[in-house]
């Protein structure tokens, strides 16, 4: 039992592991299995990696980049990493407006919701973050779409 803890103490780490594997492999104290969200995908550094290629994958997909045309780039990125930050149980607090707040008016569709979201997972596989982690990040975001999604 206990090395079976061991082992899955170790297969952790989500977005740190893959962002600096060498890091992860001299981390001394790799996180529990039952640390923080925030702390399992590899703390700020890891989740800022994933949003600026998350933000990256946005920016080419020419299906929704111009819904993004007018936008402060690098405030969308801070309060992005701030969000997920929060949302994990890191030591950040959000800036921004509610999501309600924020996208109303844009008339965003389902459709560009699942865009959005699949340029996510495409991240988080990228960064071969494990099935848990990206199932529970998954988990925070998708009840957001209620306050996002306006048109059909
Ligand atoms: C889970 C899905 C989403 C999350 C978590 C999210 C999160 C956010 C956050 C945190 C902000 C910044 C809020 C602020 O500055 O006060 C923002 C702004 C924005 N979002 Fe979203 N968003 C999502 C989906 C979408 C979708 C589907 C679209 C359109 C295709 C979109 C378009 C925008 C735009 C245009 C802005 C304004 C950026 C600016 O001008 O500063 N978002 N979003």
């Amino acid at each position: 039992m206990r090395l079976l803890l061991t082992l899955t103490a170790f297969s952790v780490c989500a977005f740190g592991c893959a962002t600096t594997p060498q890091a992860a492999f001299s981390a001394p104290n790799p996180p529990a299995a039952n640390a923080k969200l925030y702390q399992r995908l590899g703390g700020q550094p890891a989740i800022e990696a994933v949003i600026d290629d998350f933000m990256g994958r946005l920016a080419k997909d020419e299906r929704i980049n111009a819904t993004f045309a007018g936008s402060h780039v690098p405030r969308l990125r801070k309060r992005l990493v701030e969000l997920v930050c929060y949302a994990t149980g890191g030591p950040c607090t959000y800036s921004g407006r509610d999501m309600k707040t924020v996208h109303t008016g844009m008339n965003i569709t389902h459709a560009q919701f699942d865009i959005v979201v699949g340029h996510l997972v495409a991240t988080l596989d990228a960064f071969k973050v494990p099935a848990t982690e990206k199932g529970e990040l998954l988990a925070l975001l998708g009840p957001m779409r209620g306050d996002i999604v306006e048109a059909p």
